[in-house]
């Protein structure tokens, strides 16, 4: 299979250093000056295509802070996610994770800083209109499928189109059927979750979120209660996402999938970003926290 998303997104670049970005040496002796070698247009240019890059994210959390009465849960994340980005979040258990991947779906109220997804932009609340809006572009997966036991496959998938989205029978059944090819479920539509697998359950879920047309998806440890080889099921479905060029951002324990899939793995320790880098970062962890993290496993 191959281990390379089909749309890697551009390099990331370091912000605002122009000079950095053009490669421009600064010289010691002074003998050379860095910003003559820069015109104005080559600024402009620049400065225009990042900050066009920052208006473009899909995800973006500036100093986001969330306590849970006294505990300091989240102590000012700052995370972009571009078009088409893969964002693996690991740590150990109660490093807050969870918290920073519901606080992008409003799921968590965030007690301060400030939150852009999918081109909405809140604080601590949102207008109903808008966070109606934000639920229809961000699809979020959890351990738990909480699928509806009495209702088909299909139905749970039809479900919110029909009452939210207002969309006819016929169309939404057609949706369902179309997801539920993406996630290997075809023949499975008239099924109650009952009488499905554990691993074909989250594919259900997954699929039910997929159905909404999300132009981000969140996954909180969505293998965590299945067994190894239904795990496999579930994270080929995510992997079969990310080369289709989904957004994504999954929190997982699964180090050898977040190296393969994802573009940029995100440490966090304590409520915070630690350490964050490409895949490789798993092999040459920097700090001596992820070092820990990764020998001694959760
Ligand atoms: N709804 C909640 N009410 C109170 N405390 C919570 C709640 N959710 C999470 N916490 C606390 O916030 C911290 C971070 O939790 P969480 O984000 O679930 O971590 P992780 O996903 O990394 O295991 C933990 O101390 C946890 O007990
Ligand atoms: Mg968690």
């Amino acid at each position: 299979m191959n281990s390379v998303p089909s749309q890697p997104p551009p390099p990331i670049r370091s912000g605002s250093n122009v000079a950095a970005t053009f490669g421009v040496q600064s010289d010691p002796a002074g003998v050379v000056d860095p910003g003559a070698a820069i015109s104005n247009d080559m600024v402009s240019a620049e400065l225009a295509s990042q900050s066009s890059a920052i208006s473009n994210d899909i995800v973006r959390l500036d100093n986001v802070h969330k306590w849970f009465g006294d505990n300091h849960v989240l102590k000012g994340i700052d995370l972009s996610v571009r078009p088409g980005e893969i964002i693996a979040i690991i740590g150990q258990s109660g490093s807050g994770k969870s918290t920073a991947l519901r606080c992008m779906d409003h799921l968590e109220q965030i007690d301060k800083g400030s939150v852009t997804v999918c081109g909405h932009t809140f604080g601590a609340d949102i207008p109903k209109s808008d966070l109606k809006m934000l639920r229809q572009d961000v699809g979020i997966v959890f351990q738990s499928y909480n699928l509806f036991p009495h209702l088909t496959v299909e139905r749970n998938i039809t479900l919110a189109l029909t009452s939210v989205k207002k969309m006819g029978k016929g169309q939404a059944k057609e949706i369902a059927q179309t997801v539920l090819a993406q996630v290997g479920l075809s023949e499975k539509s008239q099924m109650y979750p009952e009488q499905l697998s554990g691993g074909q359950q989250q594919r259900v879920a997954i699929a039910r979120s997929l159905a909404m047309g999300p132009k981000l998806m969140l996954f909180d440890e969505v293998t965590s209660a299945l067994d190894p080889q239904l795990t496999g099921e579930v994270l080929r479905v995510i992997e079969k996402l990310a080369r289709e060029g989904m957004t994504m951002v999954l929190v997982t324990h699964e180090m050898a999938f977040a190296m393969k899939v994802a573009h940029r793995i995100v440490y966090m320790f304590q409520g915070k970003i630690h350490e964050q880098g490409g895949p490789d970062m798993l092999r040459h962890p920097q700090t001596p926290e992820l070092k820990h993290f990764l020998d001694n496993g959760l």
